[in-house]
């Protein structure tokens, strides 16, 4: 297959490094890329938001599937356009993007679909979100309604810090106030054709900054798959009380989802929650879960882009385990200092079951420099969890970038 990859992060590597693991041997390209991907497939320097562009590309080029990585270009529309233009699409179109797009919107589908989630309230003015504090009690839960890279939430029992979160996010548009849920996240990827979905297997993902879960929240510091401590049946539980009464709301509104349902999760003592949906492969989890898979991911992509998932091969997964800490720029995630060298790379992939993808590097002479805040995110896999840490952590002391950090405690709840 020729297949278009739109976007420029550490997923997007992931995603390529694992379309061209498959035997059959596909053509990627990959819009705009990064240097890392670079390496490995053709990249061209196209607005990966600007979806006539994108349709008028991908019609040029013979491609056979586009596959949209980030959450920008959905929400933006470039699914439509593809797909109006006859070209398979792997992410969901506008209307139906909006379960990311509008945190509001995504409450008000899981309403409808009697999915569970946490009480919330959308709030308009600093009077009702003070109201609703009251109400719902401390830590209080802030979110902004739209897009924000991970920055829009804030989980705080300081009522002043929240209070001024809401402030500035309500300038913009209503923000959520939503009841604190206490346990452990999971976050588990499913895949739908419009009707019938297919779940990955599970991963969790490490958002807070700093080691021990200190520090603001980030777009993602790490992660690992699978979750041993889940209890059986978790992932049949999420389809049928999730992911399978969501996808029948949203083809009952006429907007079917097409691609991937990224749920959120936070396991409870009252049982599971949904936190979040997103509308597309999360980073970095996705570093972990395709590391993991074996089966050909081009085929379930372009079954799930094309209403074939029903009759589909179900993906199969490897019995290793993997996970990925991300490199990131001094400052981050407020204000990442970039253009720094990054030296040791090939020292790192040395280390036996390590791979790297790159999110924020460019090529500098011979080598690379930083130029955003998640750099990149260094993949182990092992037999064990205790194996891919110390490969983990071996290969990241054989990198060097002024002022990086990173979180030492990657899985290490799971390698004891
Ligand atoms: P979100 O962007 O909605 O995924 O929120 C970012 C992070 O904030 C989540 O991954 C959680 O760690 C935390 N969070 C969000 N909502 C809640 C909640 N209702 N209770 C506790 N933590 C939450
Ligand atoms: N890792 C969280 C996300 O992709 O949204």
């Amino acid at each position: 297959m020729k297949i278009l990859v739109l976007g420029s992060g550490a997923r997007e590597h992931a995603i390529v490094n694992a379309l061209l693991r498959d035997p059959a041997g596909h053509t990627i390209i990959c819009a705009p890329g990064n240097a890392g991907i670079s390496e490995v497939a053709e990249t061209v320097g196209l607005n990966a938001t600007d979806g006539p562009l994108v349709a008028e590309y991908a019609s040029e080029q013979g491609i056979d599937l586009v596959i949209i990585g980030p959450e920008a270009p959905l929400v933006a529309g470039v699914g439509d356009t593809v797909r109006a233009a006859g070209i398979p699409v792997f992410g969901p179109d506008k209307a139906a993007a909006a379960l990311e797009g509008s945190k509001e919107f995504a409450k008000d589908v899981m309403t409808a679909a009697g999915v569970p989630t946490g009480r919330a309230v959308s709030a308009t003015t600093m009077k009702e979100v003070e109201t609703a504090f009251d109400d719902l009690g401390a830590p209080y839960v802030v979110k902004a309604d739209g897009l924000a890279a991970g920055k829009g939430v804030i989980v705080t029992s300081d009522r002043k810090a929240a209070h001024d979160h809401a402030e500035f996010y309500i300038q913009h548009g209503p923000v959520l106030i939503e009841e604190f849920l206490d346990g452990h996240e999971v976050s588990l990827f499913i895949l739908s054709d419009g009707d019938a979905v297919v779940p990955l297997e599970p991963a969790q993902d490490y958002k807070r900054v700093f080691d021990n879960d200190e520090g603001p929240n980030t777009g993602g510091m790490g992660a690992y798959s699978p979750l041993p401590w889940l209890p059986d049946g978790f992932v049949d539980e999420i389809v049928e009380t999730v992911a399978q009464p969501t996808i029948r709301e949203m083809s009952r509104r006429g907007t079917p989802f097409v691609g991937l349902l990224y749920c959120g999760l936070i396991v409870t003592k009252d049982g599971v929650r949904v936190i979040e949906f997103n509308a597309r492969f999360g980073d970095p989890e996705t570093q972990v879960v395709l590391e993991r898979l074996d089966s050909s991911l081009a085929d379930l992509l372009l079954a799930t882009a094309t209403g074939r998932l029903a009759t589909a091969a179900d993906p199969v997964f490897s019995s290793d385990v993997a996970m990925t800490v991300v490199l990131a720029s001094e400052g981050y995630p407020e204000s990442p200092e970039t253009g720094r060298p990054i030296l040791g790379l090939a020292d790192a992939l040395e280390v036996p079951g390590v791979s790297i993808a790159h999110a924020a590097t460019a090529h500098d002479g011979g080598g690379f420099v930083s130029t955003g805040g998640r750099v990149l995110s260094v993949v182990a896999r092992g037999g064990d969890f205790g194996q891919a840490r110390e490969r983990a952590y071996e290969a990241l002391g054989r990198i060097s970038l002024d002022g990086a950090h990173y979180r030492s405690d990657i899985a290490l709840r799971v390698a004891r």
